[in-house]
Parts: C-alpha cells; sequence; structure tokens
C-alpha cells in the first residue's frame, strides 16, 4: 500500500483522535527518520520527549532482541530482575526510595494521586484534595484529567471529575489560597511542557515545599516530560534544590517501549501494601531491561551533561532569530533541551512549512513552537534546523 491508501485505511479504521500531516513513517536511525516515499526528516519531536537516544540506538535494539529471546512478560505475581535492577537504578539517581511500574504517564500520575490520598487515610485523615496548576498537563485518565489545568481538555467530563483545587503556577499566593484541611498533595511540572514550555522560580518551588512541610501535604513533581535528563540534569528538580515527596517519570524512560514509574519517599510508599495497586504489564521484564539500558546509555555518553550544552547552544541560536525577527519572535524559554519559541501569532503554519523542508517541529499551546530533540542532537543539526526556520521567518 502506498501512503494515500493507507491513510485512507486510517481513516476507515481509527478513532480519529490526532490531526496528522499527510506521510507515514516507515523506519529511523538516530535523528533522521524517512517516510514511506523515501523522504527523511530530521526530529526534533523525538516522540515527545520519548526518543533521548533517536531512532534504533543499536545498544536498545541488541537489548530488546536478547530480552525478548529470554523473558518479554511475566505476571507480577512474580519475582522478575530487570524490574527490581532498574527500580535499584532509579532509587540510586533519585531522592525517592522505593518504585512502582507502570505503563504511562498517566497511569502512574493515577498512583501518585491514589498513593497520597492513601497515605494519609492509613492514618485515619479524610485527605483527598489534590491542587493542580493551572495549563499544566498530567494525563487524560479521569484522575489526572482532573488535575490538568486545560479547560479545553476537561470540558466535557466536569460533571464527573473530582473536585480538585486549581491554583497558579509561580504564584505562591495562590497556592496559599486553595490549600484547606482536605489537601492531600500538589502536583506540578517543574517545567510544564504542553502547557507551553514555562520553568517554575526556585522561590516558588521553596515556598510550595515550605507550605508542604507546614501543611502536612505531601508534593508530587511530575517529571513525565522534563525528567531523565531532558533538563540537563537527571531530574528537573535538581536544578531547584527541592526534593519532592513523589515523583513520577514515563515517556523516555523506555526509550520508546511503555514503560512509567511512580518513585516515593519510604514513608508514603509502605501506604500501599499487597493488594493496594497493580497493573499486568507494569515493569515487565522486556520494557524494565530496555529502560535500564537506556539509562546506562545516557550515563556511559554523558548525554545528561552534554545535554545541557547543547540546550544553551540551541537557546542562543534562537535568540540570534528572536533579534531578526522581534515583530514574529515573542519569547525563548527553556531548559537543557526542553525548549519553547513563542510566537506572536498561530505556529501551525511554520510547523507545516518545516515538515515541507524535512524537519519535524511541534506547536503547542497554539503559540509556542516546542523543541524536543533527541539527546544526542549535534550542533550542526540544530544549525541546519535554525537555517530553516530562517528562511521560513523571512518569507513570512
Ligand atoms: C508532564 C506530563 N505528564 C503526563 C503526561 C501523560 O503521559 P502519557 O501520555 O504517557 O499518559 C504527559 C504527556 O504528554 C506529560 O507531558
Amino acid at each position: 500500500m502506498n501512503t494515500e491508501e493507507l491513510i485512507e485505511q486510517e481513516k476507515k479504521y481509527l478513532m480519529q483522535t490526532y490531526s496528522r500531516p499527510k506521510m507515514v513513517l516507515k523506519h529511523g536511525k538516530g535523528m533522521s527518520v524517512w517516510d514511506m516515499e523515501g523522504k527523511e526528516y530530521y526530529d526534533f519531536v523525538g516522540g515527545i520527549a520519548v526518543n533521548n537516544l533517536g531512532y534504533s540506538h543499536s545498544k536498545l535494539v541488541k537489548v530488546i532482541k536478547e530480552q525478548a529471546g529470554k523473558l518479554i512478560h511475566c505476571s507480577n505475581l512474580y519475582y522478575n530482575e530487570p524490574q527490581i535492577k532498574l527500580a535499584q537504578k532509579l532509587v540510586e539517581l533519585s531522592c525517592g526510595d522505593k518504585v512502582f511500574f507502570g505503563n504511562s504517564g498517566a497511569e502512574v500520575n493515577e498512583g501518585a494521586i491514589k498513593i497520597a490520598i492513601k497515605y494519609f487515610k492509613n492514618q485515619g485523615e479524610d485527605k483527598f484534595k489534590i491542587i493542580y496548576m493551572k495549563n499544566s498537563f498530567h494525563g487524560r485518565t479521569i484522575a489526572t484529567l482532573a488535575a490538568t489545568g486545560q479547560y479545553k481538555y476537561q470540558k466535557d467530563y466536569l460533571v464527573i471529575l473530582p473536585r480538585f483545587k486549581e491554583a497558579i503556577f509561580n504564584d505562591l499566593n495562590s497556592i496559599k489560597e486553595a490549600i484547606d484541611s482536605e489537601v492531600a498533595a500538589i502536583i506540578l511540572e517543574p517545567i510544564q511542557g504542553e502547557g507551553g514550555v514555562y520553568i517554575a522560580n526556585r522561590e516558588f518551588l521553596e515556598g510550595i515545599k515550605e507550605l508542604c512541610i507546614e501543611k502536612n501535604i505531601l508534593l508530587i513533581f511530575d517529571e513525565i516530560q522534563c525528567g531523565l535528563g531532558r533538563t540537563g540534569k537527571m531530574f528537573a528538580y535538581q536544578h531547584f534544590g527541592v526534593e519532592p515527596d513523589i515523583i513520577t517519570i514515563a515517556k523516555s524512560l523506555g526509550g520508546g517501549i511503555p514503560i512509567g514509574a511512580l518513585i516515593a519517599k519510604d514513608k508514603i510508599a509502605s501506604s500501599f501494601q499487597p493488594g493496594d495497586h497493580g497493573t499486568t504489564f507494569g515493569g515487565n521484564p522486556l520494557a524494565c531491561a530496555v529502560a535500564l539500558a537506556n539509562l546506562n546509555v545516557l550515563e556511559e555518553e554523558g548525554l545528561v551533561k552534554k545535554c545541557l550544552e547543547k540546550g544553551e547552544y540551541f537557546k542562543n541560536r534562537l535568540k540570534e532569530l528572536k533579534e531578526k525577527y522581534p515583530d514574529q519572535i515573542k519569547e525563548i524559554r527553556g531548559l537543557g533541551l526542553m525548549i519553547g519559541m513563542e510566537l506572536y501569532k498561530d505556529g501551525g503554519e511554520i510547523v507545516n512549512k518545516c515538515l515541507e523542508e524535512g524537519f519535524l517541529i511541534n506547536c503547542t499551546s497554539k503559540k509556542v513552537l516546542r523543541f524536543l530533540p533527541p539527546l544526542i542532537v549535534k550542533e550542526k543539526e540544530i544549525d541546519y534546523l535554525i537555517d530553516v526556520l530562517e528562511k521560513i521567518f523571512k518569507q513570512m
């Protein structure tokens, strides 16, 4: 089947939940991915912060093959070695003590919300509210939607969504106003991704931490997009010196194999006892073996540190564009290789033009071009993209 025929079949058989450009991706290597017609694209979306090692990294492919030949899946009724080793690695890398594995970001955020409520329940306290930030994104299941501060996603389900409380990102007073005796946890992304790449202020996070200690509230950092090296530190919270009680990660953890993790301090982790939480696939040996290899490659190749340097380079190059086109570009912001370029008008046209030129980029919150390339991106590839963006801005 050719591209057109496949797209026709897609319309016939798939729910139309995504608007996609008219090309079908076939295979990838490193920073590049090719469509059915053989056209090559440099990918600055990276599977939305998933493909940190690029496409078909030889070490990941090797581990997938080896582990698939040994044990793809076994029930969580039984122990498996890769799961235990991966949990150890995540505990060593983070400020957490114990791990629960799920399959996606939304699923581990659900787990975070559940464990926060259970933690207080076990102490005889009825705390069940979650404070979340306006403009946040935590997933599309019912509880995570309730914590996602974007009306466009919540509006059709308001009637069944738990009544969580919204506060304003980087506004400590709004957090103070939202706190009452029923609040169990505050959930936030240290760097909001889907909402348009907004970085938390250090004072804001420090202030929240103090409030959490004072009012006996748990702090959950959703590092699903910004965690695991993306911002130039293994975890984004490490930029701010503020440790959460619970961390959630997913996206890049498995290098494309679905896996998520909920990491918590001991006193919270022990709130879940056998039977309190579970999942069929979460932490299966294949996903865990790949995730462990993925984390090892990040360390061996020094990709986290390099990410900070490349991110600075990328941002500086984008800032040059802003100076040249100040009436089109409003702001450049981000940390490491999680970068947003806010425009004065909708970015859809630029995304399409980049695609024509062989570059995949993303636009979020209508006006923010979001760049989340694999951490293996080279400066010369960043330069190619800048040249293309410059050409597009010049035409506009
Ligand atoms: C910060 C954040 N949290 C949660 C999610 C949901 O993750 P998933 O799509 O794997 O359920 C996303 C996805 O974009 C995200 O960016």
